[in-house]
């Protein structure tokens, strides 16, 4: 028999809580769809909770992990990214937060991917002459014309695991491929895609011999086609490397007029404005993103403008929403999964209760020996 845990959900995140109920936990769950005031959070924290669940909306940090300093044992996030959670108070307070990495890699590369095409392709322009009942005729390049994605040369700014999984969809469709992160490479994965490449154009399977090859950041944007961006937010101070803005108006100049950006990490990577400006004055073809500065995205936001309607696609930070992706209970399949996990991992003192051992775990780096 456990002891009587008790955790509060800032959102319900589906049958997985019922793994928690199941165990003799004691959980309570905030019934709205949007988030709850943060000073409903640090209510509940400070009622004695041990755990707490939480999705990318809410904002955790020092006020919170003071309400908690007397029994609050873990926060479990529901997302790989995690940049609403003040790490360094986390880690002032000695309370370990989880995330659930992996289980949307491959679900966030193909959306990316997807985006891309519907980008390129003008899929949704397409759509709206079907349904406005604006298709008068077949015509060889009236009213426009889409860009093929095959055989072209596609930016992957960030090799994290997205990255590389989406490095392996774009392989696929024998593009050639230019990898720049700021902060880590992985020169045994692109070696090994090369390898695939080789193979595929020996065989006879793709026609021409792909590339793909690490780069400067300039490089990447001026060279490429597509830049689809998978870094985490890391703002100034809180990384040798941040990558807030890293898009700015000085960056976005450097790519080529044709290209097109797609973005489903975190919108302040973008700086929307230059964004906004860039797709007016036709510095580049077209963007997609999933994540904005502000979610949900404000009703006057300059993405909004009308005249980018046609080469700008908006989605409402969608990219993990696959069913089995957001909600299995496996936590090898599931975010639902993984995160009630991570929080089981620790109230439960798994690991040996080793919490630098638990998987899930985010900042290891306050629990190493002293
Ligand atoms: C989604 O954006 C996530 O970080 O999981």
């Amino acid at each position: 028999m456990t002891e009587q845990f008790r955790v509060f959900a800032t959102c319900d995140i589906g049958e997985a809580l019922n793994l928690l109920r199941n165990r003799g936990y004691e959980v309570d769950v905030y019934p709205q769809p949007v988030a709850p005031p943060k000073s409903l959070i640090i209510d509940k924290v400070k009622s004695g909770i041990d755990g707490l669940i939480t999705t990318l909306r809410d904002p955790i940090d020092a006020e919170v992990f003071e309400a908690g300093k007397i029994r609050l044992k873990v926060v479990a996030q529901i997302a790989v990214g995690f940049d609403n959670i003040n790490r360094a108070d986390a880690n002032r307070y000695k309370i370990p937060f989880t995330h659930t990495a992996d289980v949307l890699t491959e679900a966030t590369a193909e959306f990316a991917f997807f985006m891309l095409g519907m980008l390129a392709r003008k899929m949704w322009s397409a759509e709206h002459l079907t349904r406005d009942n604006q298709w008068g005729y077949w015509h060889p390049y009236l009213p426009f014309l889409g860009d093929e994605v095959t055989g072209k040369t596609i930016a992957i700014i960030g090799t994290g695991r997205i990255g590389l999984a989406l490095i392996k969809k774009c392989a696929g469709f024998d593009m050639n491929i230019l990898c720049y992160d700021p902060a880590y490479e992985n020169h045994d994965y692109i070696k090994a895609i090369q390898e695939v490449m080789d193979l595929r154009h020996a065989r006879g399977i793709s026609k021409e011999r792909n590339w793909i090859k690490y780069v400067s950041f300039e490089e990447a944007m001026r060279q490429a086609d597509f830049v689809s961006v998978h870094v985490p937010l890391l703002r100034p101070g809180e990384s040798a490397t941040p990558t807030y803005h890293l898009f700015n108006e000085q960056t976005l100049k450097l790519m080529k007029p044709t290209a097109f950006l797609v973005n489903d990490s975190r919108g302040p990577v973008v700086d929307e404005e230059a964004l906004a400006l860039a797709l007016r004055e036709n510095w580049i073809a077209g963007a997609a993103l999933d994540v904005y500065e502000k979610e949900p995205l404000p009703a006057d936001s300059p993405l909004r403008d009308p005249a980018i309607a046609d080469r700008c696609r908006l989605m409402p930070h969608f990219a993990s929403a696959a069913r089995i992706t957001r909600l299995d209970t496996d936590p090898n399949k599931g975010m639902a999964g993984r995160c009630v996990q991570g929080l089981i991992d620790v109230l439960e003192s798994n690991y040996g209760g080793d919490i630098t051992k638990m998987p899930y775990v985010v900042n290891k780096e306050a629990f190493g020996k002293s």
